[in-house]
């Protein structure tokens, strides 16, 4: 059983990771505030974000190294999921056992994850692979149309956010007429820390908000298909059964969540964080181009650690447990910062260096490995390479504007990026 009275005396470190301001700095000033905590023996303990949802928690423990992170994902049982899995305090929506198998624990995860998880193995994601290539190129057309008139075309609004839209809305079965909506949902509710969504004080609401578009989204669809089902993934899910049951609407509509926001605003954000390093860097686009299909392998996992499009998910402890030599009590929320992983000297060599030739690329982008590794790692890694096939050979050299970031303690995203021909 779990001790709900996690200890509330110990000192918070004096380095402040929690306030909004900290997550609006530009991401290499960020680098260096953790590159001093992953210094520091063992863990540092952390005063919690301002309090959004209603209900607060003493603080966190910060988990920086790249191998104190595969540490506490591959032991569930150690650390759970079910009490949440951001820094923020999670509504407690998202906290019901039953309906986000992203806050869930084996063996109940297992269950629940294993219904959709046929759609995202590599020999599954083949199948669609010429669609993907399809809606790459067209997309890419329709950019190459934008950029003739010669004025300034916002990147991510005309490239970044489409294909990762299409490909997971063609997945799940998502009429045409509603993929912006769910998208921008999807997108506001990961970003919904930034004060162009809302401010502080509305954020919980905001963000709720968001998630019941979705939601509902999810509920609708599921209506139709049960009554119609066709060959895609929501007609799979309202046709499964997990311990013998069809799932609820409850359940259905966290399936949605889950898939049309994960789906959407990660690759998104790979996207236009790699177009900017390979625009930065001719000489590396030039060697990728010079053998694409050996080489967009490994620069694509450079795009994902070099991006870090998720910045940390949470666990608790279970119970009294040491991890890096830190004593954690029962209890404690441990947060686990990919984006600190993805800089790790220990674990890379050079790490604040992008470099697509790099052999060794142990990073942590979709996860800290076990049980929530990214289910749709392969997928994004399809997508990317697909379209930035696509853009390295038929987009012509172009200036980029400063890119503007969301500032969100959860998503490292590009909110606009103005790209023009030269
Ligand atoms: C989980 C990152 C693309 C679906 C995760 C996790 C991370 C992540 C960090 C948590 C892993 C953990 O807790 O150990 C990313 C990045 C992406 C990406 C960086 C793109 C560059 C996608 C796509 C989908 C997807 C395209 C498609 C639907 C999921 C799901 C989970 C997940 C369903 C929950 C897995 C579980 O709890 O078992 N992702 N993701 N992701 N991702 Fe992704």
């Amino acid at each position: 059983p779990i001790d709900s009275a996690p200890a509330t005396s110990r000192r918070y470190h004096r380095l402040d990771i929690s306030q909004p301001a900290f997550w609006a700095r530009d991401f290499r000033d960020r680098d260096e505030v953790f590159a001093q905590l992953r210094t520091e023996p063992g863990l540092t303990w952390h005063a919690p974000p301002p309090a959004v949802f209603p209900h607060s928690e003493p603080g966190y423990w910060a988990v920086t190294r790249h191998e104190d992170i595969a540490f506490v994902s591959r032991h569930p049982e150690l650390f759970t999921s079910a009490l949440g899995i951001s820094m923020d305090p999670m509504p407690i929506e998202l906290q019901r056992p039953t309906t986000f198998f992203l806050t869930m624990d084996p063996p109940q995860h297992t269950r629940y994850r294993r219904l959709i998880s046929s759609a995202f193995t590599p020999k599954q994601v083949r199948r669609i692979e010429s669609q993907i290539r399809a809606n790459a190129a067209g997309i890419v057309g329709e950019f190459l149309a934008d950029l003739s008139s010669g004025a300034p075309v916002d990147f991510v609004d005309s490239v970044s956010r489409k294909l990762p839209m299409r490909t997971i809305s063609d997945m799940i079965g998502i009429d045409p007429a509603e993929r912006d909506a769910v998208a921008q949902a999807a997108e506001a509710m990961f970003g919904s820390s930034d004060e162009e969504y809302a401010a502080l004080a509305e954020r919980a609401e905001f963000f709720m908000a968001q998630f019941g578009i979705l939601h509902r989204a999810g509920t609708d669809l599921a209506r139709l298909r049960r009554t119609e089902p066709r060959d895609d993934l929501m007609s799979a899910i309202v046709a499964a059964e997990v311990d013998g049951h069809r799932l609820t609407d409850e359940e259905v509509g966290a399936f949605m969540v889950l898939l049309a926001s994960a789906g959407n605003d990660t690759t998104k954000q790979a996207t236009s964080h790699a177009f900017e390093a390979l625009v930065e860097r001719p000489a590396q686009r030039e060697w990728l181009l010079e053998d694409f299909d050996a080489r967009i392998g490994g620069a694509v996992e450079e795009f994902i650690r070099w991006s870090t499009p998720v910045l940390h998910f949470a666990r608790h402890a279970v119970s009294d447990t040491d991890v890096a030599g830190t004593r954690i009590r029962a209890g404690e929320k441990l947060v686990l910062f990919y984006c600190s992983a993805n800089r790790d000297e220990t674990a890379l060599d050079d790490p604040h260096i992008f470099d697509i030739t790099r052999t060794r690329n142990t990073h942590s982008g979709f996860g800290g490995g076990g049980a929530h590794f990214c289910l749709g790692a392969w997928l994004a890694r399809m997508q990317l390479r697909l379209l930035f096939h696509e853009l390295l050979t038929r987009v012509p050299e172009v200036a980029l504007g400063k890119p503007e970031y969301v500032h969100s303690d959860f998503i490292h995203g590009v909110k606009r990026m103005a790209v023009q021909r030269v």
